[in-house]
């Protein structure tokens, strides 16, 4: 294939002018992509198809250590470009040269290649690097948990620049293959199919693969000693599910929840369609974390959310995201409505099928419960703010916003929103704008105000849904 390593026009410029073909025409990519919730995350001026991390894993120390292989397309005539990431490079080559690289600020890897990439280039970038993950604090903060017996990335809205560099915004979504060599006994799992696990030299290679768009955010690295259950649907897809050894108390509860993820699969495909990845499953590490993340294909759970017992509505909240969330992402930030509110809403409809009360009665309990001067109505579920992403304002009244829906539409015309649009997403990327137009088009009806209503006004709405019995 023939790449251009110097635009005409730029080339003209610097004999005339005796400034470097890149000073003329081409320019850096930006920082951010333009998020002005997190205006860190992601960079400009390329996009990226495939990541391949080649890595090894060291759990006495906590030493990660590897090459992330990365194919990319430039999107503007370049002269350097960011990745987003936090530990150490020795080495970064862009097509197969040498490339200058330096660290700016705490999250930000900047790369100069040895001369300008004219847009529309194929671009292939190997970044070498090493470090400990637990050790790389952003805002005081790492998104690593270290665990007894290793360690776990898995994190909302990032967790990316912890293990590998990326472009670390939902906006650019790629295909990985990951593959971890750690000590024998000890397992790595991450999101898609193992295609293969061998050993020598004491040390065990797990390679994975996730083979449809998957965000940055969303892959996962897990490394400790695991039980693992293996087995396929009645499709063919391969599930894997991986309990940490030291569950404790906990084990039985986990078990009887995530075993259930191909019975909760199913279900949901009925009400979303089919199923969009390549496996399934889910893992539950030591850790000491409470919350729950839709890490692609394979959820992360914490082993605090089967404290009580069984927790298969977790399961449903984790597994409704591969739908609403991973395979149809949020654009920005402030759409987080598109993941949360529907993740949440499927939990009610399994607490309605399971005869355990149905959406109605639980919009009318969590209406109940919240008095007008509670400040969980301030929050504005269609825009939280990146501090209030994941208040329970986001969740539950996100809910309620649907179950305000329904009531308005009707089962049947509601059923079919939520149907086609994991369809009309698939794989893509959407705001919450795009969600208030399709729900119109498909009903027909105007809903601008009932969105308005429960979205976006920073107080309680003066009626709760309305109830329509016997649609
Ligand atoms: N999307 C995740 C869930 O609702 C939220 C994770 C939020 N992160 C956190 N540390 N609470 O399942
Ligand atoms: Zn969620």
């Amino acid at each position: 294939m023939h790449r251009r390593l110097i635009a005409p026009g730029a080339l003209a410029a610097s004999l005339l002018l005796a400034i470097p073909a890149s000073a003329a025409d081409f320019s850096p990519g930006a920082p951010g992509i333009g998020d002005p919730y997190y205006p860190a995350s992601g960079n400009g001026g390329y996009d990226v198809s495939h990541y391949d991390l080649r890595l090894k894993y060291q759990p006495k120390t906590d030493l990660l250590e590897g090459t992330a292989t990365l194919n990319a397309r430039t999107t503007q005539d370049l002269s350097r470009f960011n990745l987003d990431f936090g530990l150490k490079v020795s080495e970064v080559r862009v097509n197969g040269k040498k490339a200058k690289f330096k660290k700016t600020g705490d999250q930000e890897l900047e790369i100069t290649p040895p001369a300008g990439l004219p847009k529309g280039t194929a671009v292939t970038v190997v970044v070498r690097y090493a470090g400990k993950p637990s050790e790389l604090k952003i805002n005081g903060y790492t998104a690593w948990h270290r665990t007894p017996d290793g360690g776990v990335a898995a994190q909302e809205p990032e967790a990316a620049v912890w293990w590998f560099p990326s472009n670390d915004h939902p906006l650019d979504k790629a295909t990985y293959d990951v593959s971890v060599s750690v000590p024998d006994g000890t397992q790595a799992i991450s999101n898609g199919v193992l295609q293969s696990q061998s050993s020598k030299l004491g040390w065990t290679r797990y390679s994975w693969r996730s083979n449809k768009p998957q965000a940055s955010y969303l892959a996962t690295l897990a490394v400790g000693r695991f039980d693992i259950t293996t087995d396929k649907t009645e499709d063919g897809l391969p599930v894997l599910n991986a309990y940490s050894k030291d569950l404790g108390d906990n084990a039985g509860a986990a078990r009887a929840s995530i075993e259930r993820t191909t019975e909760v699969a199913e279900w949901l495909e009925t009400l979303y369609g089919k199923y969009p990845f390549n496996a399934l499953g889910g893992y539950v590490p030591n850790v000491k974390s409470s919350y729950a993340l839709e890490t692609q294909t394979r959820p992360f759970y914490s082993p605090a959310a089967f404290a009580n017992g069984s927790n298969a509505s977790i399961v449903v909240h984790e597994l409704a995201h591969q739908w609403y969330g991973d395979s149809v992402s949020v654009d920005g930030w402030k759409d987080i409505w598109v993941n949360e509110g529907f993740a949440r809403y499927s939990q009610w409809l399994w607490s309605e099928k399971e005869g355990e009360g149905t959406a109605q009665e639980l919009a009318d309990y969590v209406y109940a419960q919240r008095p007008a001067d509670d400040p969980f109505w301030k929050v504005k579920p269609g825009d939280p703010g990146p501090d209030n992403q994941f208040h329970g304002a986001v969740y539950d009244r996100g809910a309620l916003a649907l179950q305000a829906l329904r009531n308005e539409v009707g089962d049947d015309t509601f059923f079919a929103i939520l149907k086609g649009w994991p369809q009309k997403h698939a794989y893509g990327n959407a705001k919450v704008s795009d969600f208030v137009k399709y729900a119109e088009k498909i009903s027909g009806k105007p809903l601008a105000e009932l969105f308005d209503t429960w979205l976006y006004q920073p107080s309680r709405p003066e009626a709760p849904a309305v109830r329509e019995a016997g649609i």
